[in-house]
């Protein structure tokens, strides 16, 4: 499936859920958000079916997300479903870990591939902080299962916080040097409730290199891949940096997305949706309208307009 610039799109991101087990302080307010109801967001049946139909236009690579994709029930049967379609290559899942631990196995034998962990600090307390009660022990649990299990490559997301976290620079890529697991800073997004930070937090990727002198560029082994590689000398696993916002990657862009009510996003940075379950639901031609939908997907962002997307980070998955 090719949208009007001639990108190959073949990669699915479905967010699950809008529902966490953590409230991330730049993801969620304290209390909560207004939750989807339960018939808002779509049935493992009507995923399945829009998912099937994905794959049979040229889907190959599929991320489930959220909110917290392991806090949506039927996961693991949805995956086992998934996995038998002709033509999947990749199915991957960003989590928190809190629930990996317990899933680990199961997902594993449904035939996910791996995942991709978010993780801001190595510290308890710290990790209790900004997650608003997370116990950094499961998440390091988590993370000791999926290795066992074979949920690799392990990717760990860590958005950097001016302030929080950038003294853990250091530790944090030392990681990298003892275990195979790559390590990605995301530069914080000024979207939901990060919107209102102060300029402080804000701060560039370039600190990483300016902290880890002896970092070595890794050649580029997926152009459409956000994040640019980099390897301590000795290093097992990758140090990754991910520009959310300045990085140029539209130009090879090679994904779409899908929220838990249903609707197409065609770009991260866009509040433009179209409503797939409502045409699924009403027997419209869905193929016609996915394909005519990818042509319209735009060259790129507009965030150096200032124009950011009005739903927050957990109704999309990043
Ligand atoms: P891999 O398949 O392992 O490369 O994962 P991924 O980077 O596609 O997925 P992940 O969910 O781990 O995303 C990591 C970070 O990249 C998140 O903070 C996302 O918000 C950001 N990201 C993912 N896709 C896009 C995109 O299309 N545009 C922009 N600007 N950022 C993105
Ligand atoms: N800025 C940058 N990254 C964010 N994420 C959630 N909110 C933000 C934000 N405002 C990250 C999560 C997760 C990934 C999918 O997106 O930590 O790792
Ligand atoms: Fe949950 Fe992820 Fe948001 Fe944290 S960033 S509250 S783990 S959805």
């Amino acid at each position: 499936m090719k949208d009007s610039f001639g990108r190959e799109i073949n990669y699915l991101r479905i967010s699950l859920t809008d529902r966490c087990n953590l409230r991330c302080k730049y993801c969620m307010p304290e209390d909560g958000i207004s939750k989807f109801s339960h018939d808002e967001i779509l049935t493992l049946e009507e995923l399945y079916e829009i998912i099937e139909i994905f794959v049979e236009l040229g889907i190959n690579k599929i991320r489930f997300t959220g909110g917290e994709p392991l806090v949506r029930k039927g996961i693991v049967e949805l995956i086992s479903k998934v996995s038998k379609l002709h033509g999947v290559k990749d199915i991957a899942m960003t989590t928190n870990g809190i629930l990996l631990k317990a899933y680990a196995k199961d997902l594993k034998d449904a035939g996910l591939n791996r995942v991709n962990i978010s993780l801001d600090t190595l510290d308890e307390d710290k990790y209790r902080t900004i997650t608003r009660g997370g116990n950094l022990h499961r998440i390091l649990e988590g993370i000791e299962e999926a290795k066992k299990v074979g949920l690799t490559p392990i990717k760990i997301n860590t958005v950097l916080i001016g302030g929080f976290n950038d003294d853990e620079i250091e530790s944090l890529v030392g990681l990298t040097e003892r275990e195979n697991i790559d390590l990605r800073f995301i530069e914080l997004m000024p979207i939901g409730e990060a919107a209102s930070w102060a300029k402080e937090n804000f701060i560039s990727n370039n600190r990483v290199l300016e902290k880890v002198g002896n970092l070595l560029p890794v050649p580029r082994e997926d152009i459409s891949s956000p994040a640019v590689y980099y390897k301590l000398p000795n290093g097992k696993g990758k140090v990754g940096i991910i520009n959310p916002i300045s990085c140029k990657f539209c130009e090879n862009c090679n994904r779409v997305r899908l929220t838990s009510q249903g609707r197409l996003k065609l770009c991260l940075h866009s509040d433009i949706e179209i409503d797939i379950r409502e045409a699924l639901n009403s027997g419209q031609d869905i193929k016609k309208l996915i394909i005519d939908s990818i042509g319209k997907k735009e060259e790129s962002h507009h965030l150096e307009d200032g124009e950011y997307i009005k739903r927050n980070m957990n109704q999309i998955g990043g």
